[in-house]
């Protein structure tokens, strides 16, 4: 859990980019920021470049945008991004030695499957970044981990090589299994229904994950994503219905939500597909 109270005003920082590599159709962004400390896996930051954050004739600045760090050891942090709109536009542009704004680690994280169970991780596109960390901490920690990763196009494939011996699954049938990555999770669910599934991704990817697990009475970890203004707990910009009535704040009661707390994944809780 992040420890910050929810919709307290956190501060900011200026940190210095130290690489911007491509791998396929995303960037790797890697920046120099040791006051990030101890984070949970799943847990996000809002990122804004220094300069030229803005946009249209007046150049009005941008609001941060949500990213999940996807490692962050030796006081470096490393994003994946997917250039989807003007703000990961202007990221996936920043290069070595430039500035970025960094508010975080915010929200709260993934929490450890119980001893001798297996985890069973499930991405989707750029969703597969909190993936990333929680791998590095699960192998850490001895446990046994899968990783099933889902993309659309030969183009994004490339993503995979940010975690380790990822079995795939294409949409166009490029690389792996041609079809879902809920197939996988189906078959390998079969083989061990004690697993415990961690998943991250778009919300159809998730709304699927969500439903077989419930089916098959698997505890599942989501991490969800929605627009988010504040990334704190004071706009409320961010709800997604629970279960049983109420709303949860992706920010400060997720990002990860634990799929009972859920009927459904609602359509804009995931990330861009
Ligand atoms: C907790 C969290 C973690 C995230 N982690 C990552 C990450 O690791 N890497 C990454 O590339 N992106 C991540 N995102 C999504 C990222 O924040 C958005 O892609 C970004 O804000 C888009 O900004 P933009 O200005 O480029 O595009 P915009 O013009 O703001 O949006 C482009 C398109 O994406 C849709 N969109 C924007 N934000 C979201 C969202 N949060 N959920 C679903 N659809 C959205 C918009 O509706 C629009 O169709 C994360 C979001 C959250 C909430
Ligand atoms: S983004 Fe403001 S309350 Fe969640």
């Amino acid at each position: 859990m992040s420890a910050q109270p929810a919709g307290a005003r956190p501060g900011r920082r200026a940190v210095r980019v130290t690489a911007n590599e491509q791998l396929g159709a995303y960037n790797v962004l890697r920046v120099d920021d040791p006051q990030m400390g101890e984070l949970q896996a799943g847990q996000f930051a809002m990122l804004a470049a220094v300069e030229r954050w803005g946009g249209g004739e007046d150049e009005r600045p941008f609001l941060a945008r949500a990213f999940s760090v996807a490692r962050h050891h030796d006081g470096e942090s490393s994003y994946l991004l997917e250039d989807v709109g003007p703000g990961t536009r202007r990221l996936c542009e920043l290069a070595a030695g430039d500035e970025l704004w960094v508010l975080g680690p915010l929200g709260s994280g993934f929490t450890a499957p119980p001893q001798g169970r297996r985890a069973i991780l499930v991405g989707g596109g750029v969703g597969i970044a909190p993936l990333a960390i929680l791998q590095d901490a699960l192998s850490a920690a001895g446990g046994a981990v899968s990783v099933l990763l889902g993309f659309r196009d030969e183009a994004r494939v490339p993503g995979a090589g940010l975690l380790r011996d990822a079995e795939l699954a294409t949409d166009d049938g490029s690389a792996g299994h041609h079809g879902l990555v809920t197939d996988l999770l189906e078959r390998e669910l079969r083989s061990d229904p004690d697993a415990v599934v961690y998943a991250c991704g778009p919300a159809g990817m998730l709304e699927g994950v969500r439903a077989i697990c419930e089916r098959d009475g698997v505890p599942a970890q989501l991490a969800l994503e929605a627009g988010m203004a504040c990334g704190f707990g004071a706009c409320f910009g961010c709800v997604v219905p629970r279960r049983g009535g109420g709303y949860l704040r992706v920010c400060v009661d997720g990002p990860v939500i634990d799929a009972a707390e859920l009927d459904r994944v609602e359509l804009h809780a995931g990330a861009p597909a």
